[in-house]
């Protein structure tokens, strides 16, 4: 799809054909199933110091946390002998010896504890390729490095100079060519994001060849700079913004990221047909129903928070991050019946590769 075409559907008020069709793709590809991969958040320490985002290295009013190893093993265990099939082991970024020694022998410890069934998918940011390696050696086959945004002017925009985006980019390159299935994403509604910039981040996909993505929505967190300028307009959509209140802005505001996101996730499934789409905890956030509304025009996975209770208020990436109290087969049994409602269906006990992934020479 041309850029042009893809500004028009995002520009569209009425996205009904648009969503029929990736429904209609999504049916005859990857079908109605929905793979479970257990989150486990395991650390909000973070080198780096991203303006979006929460739990940035100069936040100090984040209470910092390692998950002790015994809790992330227990979740593991728990993933597994409920048939998730997958977890995923995500931190704030970190680089160090120490720290690639600790994953590596969890990694060893976690697939000892399961019999070598579980897939596990890592999301602990840039690293170097020896680290890459070591962690794919302990039984790693996924690897979740979002690009945040793939343009690079708006990259430098919402990051400090010593971040950079070409090293980014060089990670997944490195992990693709380890043969991780790799995944990538953006968030949507950013300060000074266009569609024209979703409209290249929707090719880079393509381009980058990936095996999965997860992107959501933008969501402001009081403790980080771009909160400042919240009421900034991007996009057409939030022209009208200008002449709200404050209230009311707020509310079509986020009704106006839930739409794009909806549409970028449609859009990808249309033009990805066989990889895997998360639909992402942000979306829940804006809309109770926004991950199940994604599910049904596109997503295929979603990733219930298996993260200990009470390390989990500790990781606040965006205001209103839903923390769930219930227990975890509460969460599951209403995620079940939600899905029902949807006609997908829980692919239990099966990893879920990406078929994408699966289908390369
Ligand atoms: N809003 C939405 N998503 C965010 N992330 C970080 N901060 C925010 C925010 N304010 C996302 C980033 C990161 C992932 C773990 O969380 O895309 O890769």
């Amino acid at each position: 799809m041309n850029a042009a075409t893809i500004i028009d559907y995002l520009n569209m008020s009425d996205p009904s054909d648009l969503f029929a069709k990736a429904k209609q793709i999504k049916a005859e590809t990857v079908g109605n199933k929905v793979y479970l991969r257990g989150l486990i958040e395991y650390s909000n320490r973070c080198a780096k110091d991203c303006y979006y985002c929460g739990i940035r290295v100069s936040n100090t009013n984040v209470c910092r946390y390692d998950v002790d190893d015994q809790s992330v093993l227990d979740a593991a265990e728990y993933a597994w002998r409920k048939g998730f099939g997958s977890i995923v082991l995500q931190s704030g970024e970190r680089k160090s010896r120490e720290f690639t020694l600790r994953i590596e022998t969890l990694l060893n410890q976690i697939m000892t504890l399961t019999n070598h069934e579980i897939g596990i998918t890592l999301s602990l940011g840039e690293q170097d390729e020896d680290t890459y390696k070591r962690w794919q050696d302990a039984g790693a086959k996924r690897y979740l490095l979002r690009i945040e945004t793939s343009n690079r002017t708006l990259y430098e925009k919402l990051h400090p100079k010593n971040h950079d985006y070409d090293a980014r980019l060089k990670c997944l390159e490195t992990l693709k060519n380890l043969n991780y299935q790799v995944g990538t994403g953006v968030m949507i509604g950013l300060p000074f994001q266009t569609l024209e910039h979703l409209a290249e981040d929707l090719q880079f996909f393509q381009t980058m060849d990936v095996d999965m993505v997860g992107m959501g929505p933008y969501i402001e967190h009081v403790d980080t700079p771009l909160y400042s300028i919240k009421n900034h307009v991007s996009t057409p959509l939030d022209v009208q913004l200008r002449w709200l209140s404050e209230v009311e802005a707020t509310k079509l505001k986020k009704q106006n990221r839930l739409d794009l996101t909806l549409k970028m996730i449609a859009l990808l499934r249309i033009q990805m047909p066989t990889i895997n789409i998360a639909a992402t905890t942000a979306l829940q956030t804006l809309d109770p129903f926004g991950r199940e509304k994604a599910i049904e025009i596109g997503a295929n996975i979603i990733m219930p928070n298996l993260t200990p209770l009470k390390y989990r208020e500790n990781y606040f990436l965006y205001d209103g991050k839903t923390v769930v109290k219930d227990t975890f087969d509460d969460t599951i049994a209403d995620l079940e019946v939600r899905l029902a409602q949807i006609g997908a269906e829980i692919g239990y006990n099966q990893h879920g590769d990406s078929l994408h992934f699966k289908s390369k020479p």
